[in-house]
């Protein structure tokens, strides 16, 4: 009998010893178990280690994250491994929610381009919106005019044009840096016929104006809160989060002008997050509405002939 000769590793030993990892199901886990380790915070737009690895791995690949069960079983190549270390090492380095490294964010299956210039997209109006805002909108067909006030990226500028066909925006916020970042994704969406950026006070740069419809996402993050944030959220604009010592200076605002800009039947849907009892003591003779969603009640909606003024 010969001798054995002793082989040289074949390309996949020497590929994981060298510690790139040999499925791309593997470099998802590795990544996950990475991110849990270094205890960050989650919140936007993921939920958790995984669904963030998820993200970070997609980007790597350069696939949309439902994709990934599909290459589960695929090797990644040496680029993407690297890639994938790159943006896992800066996610915990940086405390850099996923989306700004990505430079991307997903919102009612829908992606925007985002920047440290707006909030990353999470508002729970986008799954009323994927309804068409049902049963409190009797019929969306009718709704010709509407306004996304507080509109960072856009974000719901766009799912309002998606949902509501016939409809013209207008997206309107102080932040001339948002109001940029609106307008890729606007143009991104191709929906610059529809909807018309607008840089305003809340409503004191649409005098005049009066609309079927007004969704807001607004600052609402008490004043306690916001000194007790988590690095994560330290990377979005203050201007998007603070919303004063009980976090209703700007909704306060908003429901004390709401009516003079809804036509008669017109309905305002206002996202208000934990600040549910404040509002009710706040406005305590309102009718507002709190539709259960996304597993809370952190939106009230309201007509025109249930506001005030
Ligand atoms: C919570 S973010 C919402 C962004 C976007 N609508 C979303 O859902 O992702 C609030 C936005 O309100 C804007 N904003 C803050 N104060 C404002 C004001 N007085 N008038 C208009 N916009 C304001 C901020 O610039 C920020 O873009």
């Amino acid at each position: 009998m010969p001798p054995r000769r002793c082989s040289a590793p074949g390309r996949g030993a020497r590929r994981r010893a060298a510690g790139t990892p040999a499925t791309v199901a593997d470099s998802i886990a590795r990544c996950a178990a990475r991110l849990a380790r270094a205890r960050l915070a989650y919140g936007h737009g993921t939920a958790s280690a995984a669904d963030e690895a998820a993200v970070l791995a997609g980007h790597a690949l350069g696939v949309r994250p439902e994709r990934l069960p599909a290459l589960a079983g695929r090797r990644p190549t040496r680029a993407q491994a690297a890639a994938l270390e790159r943006l896992v090492e800066r996610r915990i380095a940086e405390r850099k929610p996923a989306a700004y490294l990505v430079r991307e964010a997903w919102l009612a299956g829908v992606r925007f381009y985002v920047d440290e210039r707006v909030i990353v997209p999470r508002s729970h109006i986008a799954f009323l919106l994927r309804e068409r805002l049902a049963p409190w909108l009797r019929d969306p067909r009718r709704v010709r005019s509407a306004l996304d006030l507080c509109t960072g990226s856009g974000c719901l500028a766009v799912l309002l044009a998606r949902a509501l066909r016939r409809a013209r925006i207008d997206a309107a916020d102080i932040s001339p840096d948002a109001l940029a970042v609106a307008r890729m994704n606007v143009a991104r969406h191709r929906l610059t016929g529809r909807i018309r950026t607008v840089r305003s006070d809340l409503f004191a740069g649409l005098r005049g104006r009066r609309y079927d419809l007004i969704v807001c996402n607004p600052p609402y993050v008490t004043a306690g809160a916001m000194r007790r944030l988590p690095a994560e959220y330290r990377h979005e604009p203050r201007l998007a989060l603070a919303g004063g010592r009980d976090g209703l200076a700007c909704v306060r605002r908003v429901v004390a002008s709401a009516r003079r800009h809804l036509n008669a039947g017109g309905v305002i849907v206002v996202e208000v997050g934990a600040g549910r009892r404040r509002v009710e003591r706040a406005f305590p003779r309102s009718a507002f509405l709190w539709p259960e969603c996304n597993g809370g009640a952190a939106v009230f909606i309201a007509t025109r002939e249930d506001l005030p003024g």
